[in-house]
């Protein structure tokens, strides 16, 4: 045991447990799944089912919420970071976002494959999405974009997403803030350039962006880590106008 202690003593984490008093990882319990539960056809059909059932269920605070992940090449470094899902339509899953400088914008210009993950904590269901990205026309990002709040439709002009904010110096040289002030002086650059106006056009840099999936996974928590899992993998086709998948058991 001393051994066992001493060994852990180092780490700022070790297999935190969940809030029960057994100390032990929580067990998952609320459902099982069986491939006869599933859309025999079509995962996208799957999905609006399970999407609909978190949005029912009052457990699950907000089910669009995903992790979409990229990776740059040649390096092959992986990024990845949290995004709504706002759209779901036959063809696949669009997000919105800035695809002029933002991380994700650099690494799809190198490498169109991208995956959302979702986590639907109160239901243990995990759903995952693989597939190649593409933009949606102007046309279909500016609908989106007018539903916005006019805060959030200035906020998508004025932001350089994910560009380093520079510090304002004063005459001594002293930083006079942390870069929130070139954030601001850009929000108010853009309020006087649409002061006014109610249709703002949707940015060049700006808009949605369609995971058209290849592969989906429905994951559903099982007692003792023995999770059950189904794959849907797009069979190969001639014909681009038909999707057919293989759906496949994976072990946990
Ligand atoms: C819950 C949540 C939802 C978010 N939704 C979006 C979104 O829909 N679009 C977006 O561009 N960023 C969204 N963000 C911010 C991103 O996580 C990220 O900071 C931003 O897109 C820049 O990422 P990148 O430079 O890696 O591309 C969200 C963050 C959180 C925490």
């Amino acid at each position: 045991m001393a051994l066992h202690s001493a060994s852990v003593s180092s780490k700022l984490i070790f297999a935190p447990a969940g809030k029960e008093d057994h100390g032990q990882a929580e067990q998952f319990t609320r459902g099982a799944l069986t491939r006869s539960d599933l859309d025999q056809a079509s995962p996208i059909r799957q999905f609006h089912i399970w999407f609909e059932a978190a949005q029912r269920s009052g457990l699950v605070a907000h089910p669009e919420t995903c992790c979409l992940a990229t990776a740059s090449l040649p390096s092959g470094r992986v990024s990845s970071r949290m995004v709504y899902l706002k759209e779901l339509d036959p063809q696949g899953f669009v997000i919105y976002s800035n695809f002029g400088t933002s991380k994700k914008a650099q690494d799809l210009c190198t490498n169109p494959w991208a995956s959302l993950t979702f986590w639907w904590e109160d239901l243990e269901r995990q759903v995952r999405v693989e597939g190649r990205a593409s933009r949606l026309t102007r046309e279909e990002s500016q609908k989106y974009f007018d539903t916005r709040v006019r805060g959030s439709r200035i906020g998508a002009w004025s932001s350089r997403q994910s560009q380093v904010l520079k510090p304002i110096r004063g005459d001594t040289g002293a930083e006079e803030d942390d870069g929130r002030k070139v954030l601001d002086a850009w929000v108010e650059e853009t309020e006087k350039r649409f002061e006014g106006e109610q249709d703002i056009p949707v940015p060049d840099f700006w808009g949605g962006l369609r995971i058209i999936p290849e592969s989906m996974e429905f994951w559903q928590g099982r007692q003792s880590r023995l999770h059950d899992r189904f794959v849907y993998n797009k069979k190969a086709s001639a014909d681009e106008t038909v999707q057919e998948w293989a759906l496949e058991r994976l072990s946990p």
